[in-house]
């Protein structure tokens, strides 16, 4: 089986680098092109750099791991070397089945990885098109968890589900972010302290919740003793956090649909 990735950019690259340290695959079945060539001189030595993207498209499963405003050309480009036997993988949340198959009428998955692929523990999303037979998705299941685990979402789901595990980590960072810039006014600790302690703190506290099968509110109970020190904290964020998540998720799916809307001209505005 060859797998080819087109696009080295971000995801390309970090699904290259998975799979080709995943020992799954044969030398030489991992194919990778990018646009611009300079990209692709540090690939993983049992990787085969192809010239053209048609050439990439020949393998059994091609990843697509361009942007959206590319990802139209790119499948035009590539369509008259795929068979109805190419799995054709997309990782663009806002491009839909019905969108894709007005160029490419197989089988399709939508795959939305993670950045916390970096350290194997990517919960990557993916979702299937009719096309895809049950054996199909065993395989690329197989490729997903050599970076984390696999969660498989209808599409109509996949929005809200990417703004969980996809954006998420950037909304952990900037909520940490504000946290440790406020703890740095009140305190001489060197903000690299700062920034290590409340990292370490936050890991643990999702490692506890995950073994000892916790809820949020498990662990505000078990460390807010009513009356104490950390109530008074939990109360602000209980009574002033709410509005801003809600805002946050406005905004974010707000984008997704215009994001969407602008790749619907572009595939064709017949389309539903
Ligand atoms: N970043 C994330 O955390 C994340 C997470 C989940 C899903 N995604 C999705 O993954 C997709 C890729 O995102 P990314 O962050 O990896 O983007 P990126 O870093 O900008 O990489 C895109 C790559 O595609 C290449 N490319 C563009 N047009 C091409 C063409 N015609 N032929 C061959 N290669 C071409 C670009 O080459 P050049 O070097 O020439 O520009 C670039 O290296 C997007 O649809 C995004 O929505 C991203």
């Amino acid at each position: 089986m060859k797998i080819g990735i087109i696009g080295y950019g971000s995801m390309g690259r970090m699904i290259t680098e998975k799979l080709a340290a995943s020992e799954k695959l044969a030398k030489g079945n991992l194919l990778v092109t990018n646009r611009s060539k300079e990209k692709l001189q540090d690939v993983p030595e049992n990787v085969v750099v192809c010239e053209c993207n048609g050439d990439c498209a020949k393998a059994d499963i091609v990843f697509l791991c361009v942007r959206p405003v590319d990802l139209k050309s790119v499948l035009a480009e590539i369509a008259s070397q795929l068979t109805q036997d190419t799995f054709v993988i997309s990782l663009n949340g806002s491009i839909t089945f019905s969108m894709l198959e007005t160029i490419f009428a197989g089988k399709i998955a939508k795959v939305i990885p993670s950045v916390t692929a970096e350290v194997d523990r990517s919960q990557t999303l993916v979702c299937y098109n009719e096309k895809v037979s049950a054996e199909d998705k065993k395989v690329l299941e197989d490729l997903l968890r050599s970076f984390g685990n696999v969660i498989e979402l209808p599409e109509k789901e996949l929005g809200m589900g990417s703004e969980l595990v996809s954006c998420m980590p950037g909304f952990i960072a900037s909520i940490f972010d504000v946290l440790c810039t406020s703890a740095k006014k009140h305190t001489s600790i060197p903000e690299e302290q700062v920034v290590k302690m409340v990292l370490q703190t936050m890991c643990a506290t999702g490692d506890l919740m995950l073994s000892k099968g916790m809820s949020f509110e498990d662990v505000v109970t078990r460390v807010a003793t009513p009356g104490g020190i950390t109530q008074e904290g939990t109360k602000v964020v209980y009574e002033q956090f709410p509005e801003t998540a809600d805002t946050l998720f406005e905004k974010t799916l707000e984008k997704r649909r215009m994001t969407s809307e602008k790749a619907l001209e572009s595939f064709g505005k017949d389309l539903k």
